[in-house]
C-alpha cells in the first residue's frame, strides 16, 4: 500500500524524504512524489514509476541545510498510475499539499460539492478532495489544525494523512484513522512514516499513532490531539530494538534472499526465553489468561490473510493433535462478513506479520465485541493489531522487507508451535517426555536449517535452470504438508508470475489430475510420516500421466529417488512435527531462484503490497 514520509528539522529535507521513500519501496507502488517548502515557496516534484525517476527530476535542485517536507509512494486505488494522480496533491491556491494512504469512501459526493463551489481538480484521485476541503476551511479563517479537523469531519473512509501548508511553514499535521502512521522523535527534529524502516536511520524512539489521533510535528517536538474533540492527548514513545542495518540488504542481491537466510536466527529469536530445552519447560508470560480460562476454552480460531493464514493452517494440525481442541482457520476477509458464533470460551488468535492488515483488524474488532479473548501473533511491536488484541506473542523476526513473506512465516510457525505446546501443558494433554521431545526438536531447528540452507540454495538454482520457463506448477502435500504446498505455490506465483496451485494430494483425483501431462511440473512433499504411503501413491498417479515429479523428501529416501525426476533432500528431524519448517525453506529458495531467472522484481512484485491496509 502507499508509503508516506514527512520531516521537519535541520537536515536536507529532500534526501531525508527520498531515503525514507526508498525504505518503503517494498510496500509496492506505481508513482512517487515529494513536496517541500523552500524560501517561502512550496515545491512539488512527482513522477510515474520508480523512485529513480523521481531522483532524476530532483537532481537539478540543490541541497538545503534544513527543511520541511512530505513524500509519498502511491499504490493506485482511484485513478490510473500516472504523474497527475501521484501524491502529494495540491489545493487550488498552490499553497497546501497532502499525502494520504487509505480510501476516501465519499470522495465522489465531496468532489461534486467542491466542483460546484468553484474548486478545480487536477487528478482523478480520492485524495485530492482532502486538499480542497482543507483549503475551503482555511479560507473560513481557521488555523491549519482546525481546518484539517473540520475537513475530516466531512470525510468518510480510512486515512493516514500528512498535511503541509506554506502559511505555517514550521509544522506538519499528521492524522490517523484506520491506516498506520508512525512518528519518529528526534532532538530538534521530527519524522513521520507509514512504517518503521523509514525512521530507523534517524531514531528508534517511535510513537505509533492511534486511530483518531492528530499530531503537530515541529522542531520543538510533537503534540497530540484528539481528532474528535480537539483536546490534547498523551502518547508515549517506544524505543524499539531494530536498527537501520537490519533493514539493509547486507550484500544479498534481494531482501527476500537475505530474509530466507535469516530464518535460523528468526526462529531462534522467537523461541528464546520461551522454551527451556534442558528442563523441558515452556513459558509464555505474555498470555494474560488464567489456567482456569485456558482449561475452559472449547475452540480456537486463527484469523489471518495470505502467508499468515497458511501458518494458521499448519498450526491447526499441531493443536488439534496435542491439545485436543477444535481449531478453525479463517480468512479474515471472509470471516469479517460472516456471522460466527463466538463467546468467551473461544480463543481468537489473529496472525499478522505487519500488525496492520485491514481485514484482520476488522475481524479482531468484530470478535472483541462478542466477548472472545484475543491473543495476537505479530512481528511488529506496537502495531495496531497488537494494541487492539488483549495480548500478543511477538515473533521477534526483525524487519521483513521482501513483499513475499519468508522469515515472518517460519517465526509465526515457531510462535504457534510454542503456543500449542503451552496449551497442551496447561490442559495436561501432553506427556512430559513428548513435550521434552518437541521442545528439543524446536531448539535444534536453527542448527538444522543452517546446515541445509546452502545445499538447498544450490539445488534451487538447478531447478530454476530447468523450470524457469514453465507456465504452470502443481504443489501437492498431505496433512500439514498441504498448507506448506499452498505456501510453496503462493511463493512461486507471487514473485515469478507463474501460475501455481497448491492442492491436498488426496484431492488431486477430484480435479487437478486433468491438468497433468508431460509438461506439468508437480512438486510433491513427501516426508516419511503417517501419510507417506498415500503420498507415494499420488506420486505414482502423477508419473503414470507423465507429469514431471519434483519430490521433496527425507535424506536417504531411495524409494522417492527412484520415482521422482528430481529430488530435494530434507533432513529427518528428531520429531516429525517440525517438518513444516524444514520443507518450506527449500520451497522459498526454489521460488526465489525461478523468479530471479525470469528477471522478475523479486522484492517488489507487480501489483502486490507488503502490508494491505485497505480492504
Ligand atoms: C500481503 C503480503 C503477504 C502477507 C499478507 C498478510 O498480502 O504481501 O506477504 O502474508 O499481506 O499480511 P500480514 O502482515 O497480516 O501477515
Amino acid at each position: 500500500m502507499c508509503g508516506i514520509v514527512g520531516y521537519v528539522g535541520h537536515r536536507d529535507v529532500r534526501s531525508v524524504l527520498l531515503k525514507g521513500l526508498g525504505s518503503l519501496e517494498y510496500r509496492g507502488y506505481d508513482s512517487a512524489g515529494v513536496a517541500w517548502i523552500e524560501g517561502g515557496d512550496l515545491r512539488l516534484v512527482r513522477c510515474k514509476g520508480k523512485l529513480d525517476g523521481l531522483e532524476d527530476r530532483l537532481r537539478g535542485h540543490c541541497a538545503s541545510t534544513d527543511g520541511i517536507g512530505v513524500g509519498h509512494t502511491r499504490w493506485a486505488t482511484h485513478g490510473e498510475p500516472n504523474e497527475v494522480n501521484a501524491h502529494p496533491h495540491i489545493d487550488c491556491t498552490g499553497s497546501l499539499v497532502v499525502v494520504h494512504n487509505g480510501i476516501i469512501e465519499n470522495y465522489y459526493t465531496l468532489r461534486r460539492c467542491l466542483l460546484d463551489e468553484g474548486h478545480t481538480f487536477r487528478s482523478s484521485t480520492d485524495t485530492e478532495v482532502i486538499a480542497h476541503l482543507i483549503e475551503k476551511y482555511l479560507t473560513d479563517g481557521r488555523d491549519l489544525i482546525q481546518a484539517v479537523r473540520r475537513a475530516l469531519f466531512d470525510v468518510r473512509g480510512s486515512y493516514a494523512l500528512a498535511v503541509m501548508w506554506k502559511g505555517a511553514p514550521d509544522r506538519l499535521v499528521a492524522v490517523r484513522r484506520q491506516s498506520p502512521l508512525i512518528l519518529g522523535v528526534g532532538g530538534d527534529e521530527a519524522f513521520l512514516a507509514s512504517d518503521i524502516p523509514a525512521l530507523l536511520p534517524y531514531t528508534r524512539d517511535l510513537v505509533f499513532m492511534e486511530d483518531g489521533d492528530m499530531a503537530i510535528l515541529s522542531r520543538g517536538g510533537i503534540r497530540f490531539f484528539s481528532l474528535e474533540t480537539g483536546e490534547p492527548v498523551d502518547r508515549v514513545s517506544h524505543t524499539i530494538s531494530w536498527d537501520a542495518s537490519m533493514a539493509e540488504k547486507a550484500g544479498y542481491k534481494h531482501f527476500m534472499l537475505k530474509e530466507i537466510y535469516e530464518q535460523p536466527q528468526a526462529v531462534l529469536n522467537t523461541f528464546l526465553g520461551r522454551i527451556k530445552p534442558g528442563v523441558s519447560d515452556i513459558t509464555l508470560p505474555e498470555i494474560d489468561l488464567s489456567f482456569d480460562v485456558i482449561k475452559g476454552l472449547n475452540r480456537i480460531i486463527f484469523l489471518a490473510c495470505g502467508t499468515s493464514w497458511h501458518a494458521g493452517l499448519v498450526a491447526r494440525y499441531w493443536i488439534e493433535k496435542w491439545v485436543g481442541i477444535p481449531v478453525e482457520v479463517e480468512l479474515a476477509s471472509e470471516f469479517r462478513y460472516r456471522h460466527p458464533i463466538l463467546n468467551d470460551k473461544v480463543l481468537v488468535v489473529p496472525i499478522s506479520q505487519s500488525g496492520e492488515t485491514a481485514d484482520t483488524l476488522a475481524g479482531i474488532r468484530m470478535v472483541k465485541a462478542m466477548g472472545s479473548p484475543v491473543l495476537s501473533i505479530c512481528n511488529v511491536v506496537g502495531s495496531t493489531i497488537t494494541r487492539e488484541a488483549d495480548a500478543t506473542i511477538y515473533t521477534h523476526a526483525g524487519p521483513e522487507i521482501g513483499v513475499a513473506s519468508t522469515k515472518a512465516f517460519t517465526s509465526q510457525l515457531a510462535a504457534l508451535f510454542i503456543l500449542g505446546l503451552y496449551l497442551s501443558k496447561i490442559r495436561g494433554t501432553i506427556a512430559r517426555d513428548e513435550l521434552a521431545t518437541k521442545i528439543d526438536a524446536l531448539a535444534g531447528l536453527p542448527g538444522l536449517l543452517e546446515g541445509y540452507l546452502t545445499l538447498w540454495h544450490k539445488e534451487a538454482m538447478g531447478l530454476a535452470d530447468e523450470f524457469y520457463k514453465k507456465q504452470d506448477f502443481l504443489f501437492l502435500g498431505r496433512g500439514f504438508m498441504f498448507p506448506i504446498a499452498l505456501e510453496g505455490a503462493l511463493k512461486l506465483k507471487e514473485i515469478s508470475y507463474i501460475h501455481a496451485e497448491g492442492y491436498a494430494a488426496g484431492e488431486m483425483k477430484h480435479g487437478p489430475i486433468a491438468l497433468i501431462d508431460r509438461d506439468m511440473p508437480v512438486v510433491a512433499l513427501a516426508p516419511m510420516d503417517h501419510v507417506y504411503e498415500k503420498m507415494i501413491s499420488n506420486i505414482e498417479e502423477v508419473r503414470s500421466r507423465r507429469g514431471i515429479v519434483i519430490a521433496f523428501g527425507e535424506d536417504g529416501d531411495t524409494r522417492l529417488a527412484e520415482m521422482a525426476k528430481y529430488v530435494v533432500s530434507v533432513p529427518r528431524p528428531s520429531d516429525g512435527d517440525i517438518n513444516p519448517f524444514l520443507y518450506v525453506v527449500p520451497l522459498q529458495l526454489m521460488a526465489y531462484e525461478i523468479a530471479a531467472a525470469r528477471g522478475c522484481d523479486v522484492d517488489q512484485p507487480r501489483n502486490l503490497a507488503k502490508s494491505v491496509t485497505v480492504e
